[in-house]
């Protein structure tokens, strides 16, 4: 279990937002730096297995899945899986399947069309073994940034999860932002460069690709907070 939970880290947090469609986060279109990194993501492989967690209704699993990679996502809302799926006009089939750390099987949705399956589930509880192996990349985005990462130990604990489910050769890409508002447990997290060492530091070498500054920016201003947004490259540290 975590060792502190907060209210915003809560499945009933999260699913009251789909309820509420309350999804500010969510993009009608594909992430740009997903895109115009997914080179150094991909290391131009192809085939690869590609995770996505906390995927929502992300655009980005259509457009992982549409460049040939095998795309797994995780998302505890029923909804936004389903959401997903009727709005890109893709079909599923649901499979109960049992994973090691849940007594009920969970659902898990394998898109007829595309090689997407999602895993309605809490990320925690989906292991490598029950996800079929290890990745070769990782796409997060809003995902490190809903778990509260500054809070307690579960930063670190997020970070040692993501490093179990990723292959030694592997690459794992984020997006996180950073502001000096003090928006208390509230999502997105903010995320220093020391946060960021001291949780990826130990298990990844950390490279940064792109910094997007949002300060000078007058469409943010009147807007609740100013940030800057953070893209980053993490390769796994031989052990
Ligand atoms: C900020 S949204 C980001 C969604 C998506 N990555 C995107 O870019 O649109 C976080 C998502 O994670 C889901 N979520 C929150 N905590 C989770 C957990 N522990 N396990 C699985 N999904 C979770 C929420 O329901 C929500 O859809």
């Amino acid at each position: 279990m975590m060792s502190e939970e907060v209210e915003t880290t809560t499945p009933e947090y999260w699913l009251k937002r789909w309820e509420d469609n309350q999804i500010g986060w969510h993009k009608d279109t594909v992430n740009r730096f997903l895109i115009k990194y997914a080179d150094e993501l991909t290391q131009g492989r192809s085939s690869l297995r590609v995770f996505v967690p906390l995927c929502g209704k992300s655009l980005d699993l259509l457009w992982l899945a549409d460049q040939g990679y095998n795309v797994v996502g995780v998302e505890l809302a029923k909804q936004a899986v389903e959401d997903f799926f009727q709005e890109s006009k893709l079909t599923f089939k649901l499979e109960k399947v049992k994973i090691v750390a849940a007594s009920d099987p969970i659902d898990v949705y394998k898109c007829v069309e595309k090689q997407i399956t999602i895993f309605c589930c809490d990320l925690f509880a989906l292991t490598a073994e029950d996800a079929g192996g290890e990745f070769d990349a990782i796409w997060d985005r809003g995902s490190l940034s809903a778990v509260q990462p500054g809070v307690g130990d579960r930063g670190k604990r997020y970070t040692k999860h993501m490093r179990s489910l990723l292959a030694a050769d592997g690459r794992y890409m984020l997006e996180s932002h950073h502001y000096e508002l003090d928006r208390g447990n509230k999502p997105p997290a903010s995320i220093s460069e020391e946060l960021r060492r001291e949780i990826y530091g130990e298990d990844f070498i950390i490279k940064e690709l792109e910094v997007e500054s949002f300060a000078e920016d007058p469409n943010r201003q009147g807007l609740s907070f100013a940030y800057n947004r953070h893209y980053h490259l993490f390769t796994p540290k031989a052990n």
